[in-house]
């Protein structure tokens, strides 16, 4: 086999080793009641922090490859940003049914009532439509264009889930602040920075940049 496909197999088993590593770990915790005093909230707040996380790769794919020209996370953007999606929603599902006991009239009051979980939802509803749209048929069907003016969303998405993350914590804002920062940086290097020069066509992935 050329030294090409195995290096690109290689990355895309560890990516999704990279996705499927912190819910295997997180099982691991559960089943072996290593998930401390309270083992939903610490669920619940470690699935949120993997999502945004993962948001947040997703997020680096174009940056990366335009200042460096590398093109790995831009191949495997889909799989980023799904696995960001299943994270928000085991998180949502964690809340739901362990935190709320599925007590629809109490998860609606909260919805209203409590600004960060307005946030929270609005963020997993402006990912869904992404989610939706993210395979093939739906780019063809949308074209290039409106596919990627839908994916924009991606960053409204993140900005909404941090503001989520940001009135959650209330006084301590230093992880919010830090994943802001990152966020801001990204946000920097894909509408201001220059783009890299690649003597050949940089995305061997089907989705647009
Ligand atoms: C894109 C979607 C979402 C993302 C990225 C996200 C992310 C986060 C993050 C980062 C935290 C704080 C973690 C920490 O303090 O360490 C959090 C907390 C929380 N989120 Fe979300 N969230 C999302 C959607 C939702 C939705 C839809 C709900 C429920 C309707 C929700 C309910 C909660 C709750 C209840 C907490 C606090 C848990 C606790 O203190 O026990 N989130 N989320």
């Amino acid at each position: 086999m050329r030294r090409g496909v195995v290096q690109a197999r290689l990355w895309a088993s560890g990516l999704w080793l990279l996705a499927l590593a912190p819910a295997l770990v997180l099982l691991a915790r559960a089943l072996g009641n290593r998930l401390g005093a309270n083992p939903v909230e610490e669920l619940t707040l470690e699935l949120g922090q993997w999502a945004l996380r993962f948001l947040l790769l997703t997020l680096a794919a174009t940056p990366v490859r335009r200042l460096t020209g590398w093109t790995v996370l831009l191949r495997h953007r889909r799989l980023l940003g799904l696995t960001a999606a299943s994270y928000a929603l085991i998180h949502l599902l964690v809340y739901a049914v362990l935190d709320q006991g599925l007590a629809w009239s109490l998860i609606l009051g909260d919805i209203i009532k409590r600004p960060f979980i307005t946030a929270g939802m609005a963020a997993f509803a402006l990912l869904l439509p992404l989610a939706a749209t993210s395979f093939d048929a739906a780019i063809r069907r949308l074209g290039a264009r409106r596919w990627q003016a839908l994916h924009r969303l991606v960053y409204v998405a993140t900005g909404v889930a941090l503001l989520h993350f940001w009135w959650k914590v209330k006084a301590d804002t230093a992880e919010p602040a830090m994943y802001l920062t990152v966020f801001a940086l990204l946000l920097a290097a894909r509408f201001v920075a220059p783009r890299h020069r690649s003597p050949r066509r940089p995305t061997a992935g089907r989705q647009p940049a």
